[in-house]
């Protein structure tokens, strides 16, 4: 494929295309995906409608649970044909105290499909002994604990993709560890536990007034992570924008579907703004 041009085959609706690198396509993803051409996506960041009922302007989050996961097969069969045979599929999704089981049989569901290489936790808020940092959705009553992780499901088409661990690595908390191991610096895996915490923020409109957002920090991570410079970057429910905020960040070339207009409009803006 020519490198230089992004992987579309035929012709599709390009409704922003303000600057080459970052593609936005405004349309029902399941209708956009046969229009990349085979083969053709390093990396796929996204974060699907996860089913529970959360207010979009336009898409009805509450499908009955098996129209739910037919749906979000045939998405993840159209995502295995562009995705390349090193690419990485980072799947972000979680339950709610009604709904605990949904992200498990998600993830069963697509085995026929994908292997699950890695499962990380997005932690988004952590107490550490009497101290507690980041932002979540309290769980009210006594039952249920509040949520405060998602999950980040690594599908890969074969199990074997090298990644770069050390691109989002740490360093060793223990010196001695690096000499003794024989490690060439101090940098070490990060572990399948992220915390991304949310920015802070006092109102929906910093939110964008789109209700489920990810940190620009989680696709950053996740591409960092797949570690394939100027990779083309996926996010078949773009929302408003962030995973081709994270991609220009990260020097990626990104497309971005989005059935809604309106979130669109705010990722454009978005984009034009980095
Ligand atoms: C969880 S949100 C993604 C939010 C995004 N990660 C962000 O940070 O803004 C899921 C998005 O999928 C969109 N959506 C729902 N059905 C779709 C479809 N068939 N094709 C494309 N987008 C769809 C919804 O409008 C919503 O904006």
């Amino acid at each position: 494929m020519d490198q230089a041009s992004p992987p579309f085959a035929a012709a599709v609706p390009d409704v922003t295309a303000e600057r080459a690198d970052q593609r936005i396509l405004c349309g029902d993803c399941l209708d956009l995906l046969p229009s990349l051409e085979a083969g053709s996506v390093d990396v796929v960041v996204t974060s699907p409608p996860y089913n529970l009922g959360i207010a979009y302007r336009g898409y009805r989050d509450r499908l009955a649970e098996d129209e739910y996961l037919d749906w979000m097969v045939r998405v993840a069969g159209a995502l295995r044909r562009v995705l390349r045979p090193d690419g990485s599929f980072f799947l972000n999704i979680a339950g709610s105290p009604r709904e605990p089981w949904l992200p498990f049989e998600l993830i069963v569901r697509l085995r026929p499909l994908f292997v699950l290489q890695n499962h990380i936790a997005w932690v988004k808020s952590i107490a550490v002994g009497a101290d507690s940092v980041g932002h979540f959705k309290p769980v009210a009553g006594r039952r249920f604990l509040h949520h405060n992780h998602e999950h980040i499901f690594h599908l890969t088409l074969t199990g074997d993709v090298q990644l770069d661990r050390l691109a989002v690595g740490v360093p060793f908390k223990d010196k001695s560890n690096i000499a003794r191991r024989g490690h060439a610096q101090d940098l070490r895996c990060r572990g399948n536990t992220w915390f991304i915490p949310y920015e802070t923020v006092q109102s929906r409109d910093a939110k964008f007034n789109h209700p489920g957002t990810f940190p620009v920090a989680l696709p950053r991570q996740c591409i960092r992570l797949h570690g394939k410079p100027g990779a083309t970057v996926l996010d078949p429910f773009m929302g408003t924008g962030t995973t081709l905020v994270a991609a220009r960040l990260e020097g990626a070339r990104g497309i971005g579907m989005e059935i809604d207009p309106s979130y669109v409009a705010v990722a454009r803006e978005r984009l034009g703004a980095v």
